[in-house]
C-alpha cells in the first residue's frame, strides 16, 4: 500500500486537466453487456474501480482490448459466465451494475450483494424490487442475488427514494424489455444522462432522461457503438476547491461547467472569482481567505454528496462558521475526526457539522476512508504546518487519475511512498 506525504503547499497556480468520470463510466462499460457488437468507449479515466471493472466484464468471457490513451474495445459476444462474484464486488459495489444488462440481454444473473461500505449500509432493494417489476424471478441466498427472466416487460417503476445506480441499473434493463417502461422520481444526475445517451447511441429510445420522469420504449436489439464518457464534474469540484483554499487561481480544462451550477454558486459565495467557458473553469481566489458557506446535500441538481468533504475542508479554513449538512447517507463524516486531529474546529450535531473556520492546520498522520474524504484530507493537508502522511490511498486511487501529480503540477508539496 502506499501514502501520500504532503508538506503543504503555496496557492495553487496553473491548469488541470479533468478525466472522464468514473461515475459515468462504470455503468456505461456495465451496459456494453447489453450490445450485440463491440463497443468503443474513449476518454476513460485511469482508476482502479475502472481495472476492476474490466476485469469483471473480463471473467465473464467478454473480450477487452485495451487501446492507448485508455480507449477501450468491449466485445460482449463472447461472454459465458453471468456471475459477479463476492471477490471482486466487495472491492467495487457498483459491480451491482452488470445485473440489470445480464438478466435484461442473458435472462440470467449472479451478482453477490455488495454490502455496506464506510459511508453506509447501501442497500440495493430498490434495483431488486424494480426488476421484479419487471418480470425477473430473483432470490437472495448465500450472500448473493440469484435472477432469471425470459424477456423483460416493461412498467411503471416509482422510486421511494432517489438513487443513481437504481435508476441506472433499470434503465439498461428497460432498454431491452418488451413494451413501455416509465421511471417516476428517477436520479437526474449528468452521469445518468450520459448512460442514457451511450444507450441511445446503441438504438435504445429513451425520452426524458435527466429529468425525474424517464420514458423508455423497449426494443429488440442494441449495437455496440462509439462513446466519449462525460468529463468528471466532481474531479473538477476537488480541484476547484483545492485552488480556493490555497487562495490560489488555477484553470480546469476539459470539464463541463453546466453540470457543477450548484458547487460553482457555493464556490462564488465563498468568494470566488469564476469564469467559465464551453470546456473550462477559472477559479481566481485573488490572494484572498475563503468566507464560510452553509451547504446541504441532496440529489442532483441540488449540492452533490460527493463533494460534503471538500466543503467541510473549505469551512475548517474559511473566515467564519458554517453548517455542512449530509442528506443523502447515513454515516459520511468520518473525515471530520481525521479533519479534528489536524485542528479542525467541527462540532457534529446528527447529520450536521458546524465547522469555525481557522487560519492554519497542523499537519499529521490521518487515515484514508473513502474515496472523497481521502482527497479532503488532501486539501487539508495543502494548508496545514508541518507534514501530513494520508495513508491507505488505494481509496483514491479507486476514484482519481493521478491526482498527486496533477495536484504537484499545479505547486503543491506532494509525494507518493511506500507505506512499509
Ligand atoms: C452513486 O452511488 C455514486 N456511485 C456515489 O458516488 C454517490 O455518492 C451516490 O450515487 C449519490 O450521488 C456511483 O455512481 C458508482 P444511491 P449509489 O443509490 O447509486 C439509498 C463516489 O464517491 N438506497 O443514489 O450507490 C442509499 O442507501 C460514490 O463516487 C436505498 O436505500 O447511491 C443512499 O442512502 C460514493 N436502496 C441513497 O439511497 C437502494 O436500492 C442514495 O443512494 C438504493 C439506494
Amino acid at each position: 500500500m502506499d501514502k501520500l506525504l504532503i508538506d503543504g503547499s503555496p496557492p495553487l497556480t496553473g491548469e488541470v486537466k479533468i478525466s472522464g468520470a468514473k461515475n459515468a463510466v462504470l455503468p456505461i462499460l456495465a451496459a456494453t453487456l447489453l450490445g450485440s457488437s463491440t463497443s468503443t468507449i474513449s476518454n476513460v479515466p485511469h482508476l482502479n474501480d475502472v481495472t476492476t471493472t474490466m476485469s469483471l466484464l473480463a471473467r465473464m468471457g467478454c473480450t477487452i482490448t485495451m487501446g492507448d490513451n485508455m480507449v477501450v474495445d468491449v466485445d460482449p459476444t463472447t461472454i459465458n459466465d453471468y456471475t459477479a462474484a463476492y471477490e471482486l464486488v466487495r472491492t467495487m459495489r457498483a459491480s451491482i451494475l452488470v445485473l440489470g444488462p445480464l438478466v435484461a440481454r442473458y435472462g440470467q444473473a449472479e451478482v453477490s450483494l455488495p454490502g455496506g461500505c464506510a459511508i453506509g449500509a447501501r442497500p440495493v432493494n430498490l434495483h431488486i424490487e424494480g426488476l421484479r417489476a419487471m418480470g425477473a424471478d430473483i432470490s437472495i441466498d448465500g450472500g448473493y442475488i440469484r435472477a432469471r427472466a425470459g424477456r423483460l416487460q416493461g412498467t411503471r417503476i416509482a422510486f421511494d427514494m432517489v438513487t443513481v445506480t437504481g435508476t441506472e441499473n433499470l434503465l439498461m434493463a428497460a432498454a431491452l424489455a418488451k413494451g413501455e417502461t416509465v421511471f417516476e422520481n428517477a436520479a437526474r444526475e449528468p452521469e445518468v444522462v450520459d448512460l442514457a445517451n451511450y444507450l441511445i447511441a446503441m438504438g435504445a429510445k429513451i425520452e426524458g432522461a435527466g429529468t425525474s420522469t424517464i420514458h423508455v420504449q423497449g426494443v429488440d436489439q442494441l449495437m455496440g457503438t462509439d462513446y466519449s464518457v462525460v468529463p468528471d464534474r466532481i474531479e473538477t469540484g476537488t480541484y476547484l476547491v483545492g485552488a480556493c483554499v490555497t487562495r490560489g487561481k488555477i484553470k480546469v480544462r476539459d470539464t463541463v461547467p453546466e453540470i457543477l451550477t450548484s458547487v460553482l454558486d457555493k464556490l462564488r459565495e465563498a468568494g470566488a472569482h469564476i469564469t467559465t467557458g464551453e470546456d473550462w473553469i477559472e477559479l481566481d481566489m485573488k490572494g484572498q481567505r475563503p468566507k464560510s458557506v452553509s451547504i446541504s446535500t441532496a440529489p442532483y441538481p441540488d449540492f452533490p454528496t460527493d463533494m460534503q468533504a471538500q466543503f467541510c475542508v473549505l469551512n475548517a479554513l474559511a473566515d467564519g462558521t458554517a453548517k455542512v449538512t449530509e442528506n443523502v447517507f447515513e454515516n459520511r463524516f468520518m473525515h471530520i475526526s481525521e479533519l479534528q486531529r489536524m485542528g479542525a474546529d467541527m462540532t457534529v450535531d446528527g447529520n450536521s457539522v458546524t465547522i469555525r473556520g481557522v487560519e492554519r492546520l497542523k499537519g499529521a498522520p490521518v487515515m484514508a476512508t473513502d474515496l472523497r474524504a481521502s482527497a479532503s484530507l488532501i486539501l487539508a493537508a495543502f494548508m496545514a504546518d508541518g507534514q501530513t502522511e494520508v495513508g491507505r490511498v488505494y481509496h483514491i486511487d479507486r476514484g482519481y487519475e493521478r491526482i498527486e501529480e496533477k495536484f504537484h503540477m499545479l505547486g503543491a508539496e506532494i509525494q507518493r511512498v511506500p507505506d512499509r
